[in-house]
């Protein structure tokens, strides 16, 4: 899939621009601060509704601006156009598709973005929660119902939570009905994250082979966030009282995680700061080669300060790869990438929120 046209608006420091994006490969070059960034980050809220960058919704919006708001067309490989737009007034997010409005579900079903930057070493070295939404992101996008398990699997959820918190403990037949409805959404989400990482495994070993074959063979161990040896409703049922002590719920499928290990460095502290963020790569690039097998196109990828993050050698493979794959990428830099030199590229100048296109 690619994007055609991207507008935005009341983006950080982007008042109002508006692009007419390749089919291939843009490239976004600037001072620091210019906006590079920003203009990525547009591409993947409609994604995702959400930032890849840390910190606050609220900085999303323009200081000063009432409202943050962004359109695209977007150009299926089977040539079919969908008109996609993400707007932020108050505290809610606003989808639209074709000038209809949607839920949020339903716009971030229709474009895949993934991106690589210069916080994706924390998918490798960071918290849990990361390793969930990556792992999340794929399933959702692949599994049909995951959604709607998903927010079944949260309101319970909240239900137990709220019930943990009470100030008097209440009786069984109040937590049991929440705790097998989360047992059985929990087991559903489970079996679906497990069988998309088998499915991710063979796309990782390729990607990991091409870009870090020093650390040798890999292993990708999933835990699901509750012993395998009972089932969920009764370990729910006998944690009660330390998840009251407590005052959440401590067993459950948001207490998943996923780990790599290598041969070489069978010890997540034994990978470089380097080595992270190209595992976190070749990570990033296995979801969306298998979304691409999947669904039969590749995912928009954005490469946020490429010749920052990456030795030429290594920022070559990655911009080879996607080239061949006919991907759409949305690259940024404070200039040129010297793997760019030589490639066609449509390179755009990003100065105080502004862009004009160069070549
Ligand atoms: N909410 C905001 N309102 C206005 N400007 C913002 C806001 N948030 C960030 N900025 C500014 O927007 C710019 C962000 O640019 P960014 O996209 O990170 O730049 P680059 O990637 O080119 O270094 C910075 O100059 C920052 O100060
Ligand atoms: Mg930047």
């Amino acid at each position: 899939m690619r994007l055609e046209q991207l507008r935005v608006r009341g983006l950080r420091c982007l008042t109002e621009v508006g692009v007419a994006l390749d089919p291939g490969v843009n490239v976004f070059v600037g001072a620091n601060g210019a906006g590079k960034t920003s203009v990525l980050e547009a591409a993947f809220l409609l994604s995702h509704a959400r930032s890849f960058r840390s910190g606050a919704k609220e900085a999303l919006l323009q200081r000063g601006a009432s409202q943050l708001s962004i359109f695209a067309e977007l150009r299926h490989a089977d040539e079919r156009v969908c008109r996609l737009g993400l707007g932020r007034g108050g505290v809610r997010w606003e989808a639209k598709l074709d000038g209809a409005s949607v839920a949020l579900g339903q716009l971030v079903g229709e474009c895949a973005v993934v991106c690589f930057e210069p916080g994706s070493h924390g998918l490798i070295a960071g918290a849990a929660e990361e390793r969930r939404r990556y792992l999340d992101w794929g399933v959702f996008h692949v599994e049909h119902g995951f959604l709607s398990t998903w927010r079944r699997y949260q309101r319970a959820l909240k239900q137990r939570n709220s019930l943990l918190r009470a100030p008097s403990p209440p009786a069984d037949e109040l937590f049991a009905p929440w705790e097998a409805e989360l047992a059985q959404a929990a087991e559903q989400i489970d079996r679906q994250r497990y069988s998309y990482l088998d499915r991710l495994r063979p796309k990782l070993r390729d990607g990991l082979a091409g870009l870090l074959p020093e650390l040798g063979t890999f292993e990708l161990r999933y835990r699901r966030g509750w012993s395998d040896e009972l089932d969920l409703a009764r370990q729910l049922r006998e944690q009660r009282g330390k998840d009251i002590a407590r005052g959440h719920t401590t067993l459950g499928a948001h207490r998943a995680d996923w780990a790599l290990t290598f041969e070489q460095a069978p010890l997540r502290e034994h990978l470089s700061r380097g080595q992270e963020k190209l595992t976190a790569l070749a990570c990033l690039l296995a979801q969306a080669k298998l979304y691409a097998e999947q669904r039969g196109e590749w995912p928009i990828v954005c490469l946020d300060d490429l010749a920052s993050e990456l030795d030429l050698a290594h920022q070559t493979a990655v911009v080879s790869l996607l080239l061949a794959a006919d991907a759409q990428v949305l690259l940024t830099g404070t200039e040129l990438p010297a793997a760019l030199q030589g490639l066609p590229a449509r390179v755009f100048h990003v100065e105080q929120g502004e862009l004009t296109r160069l070549l």
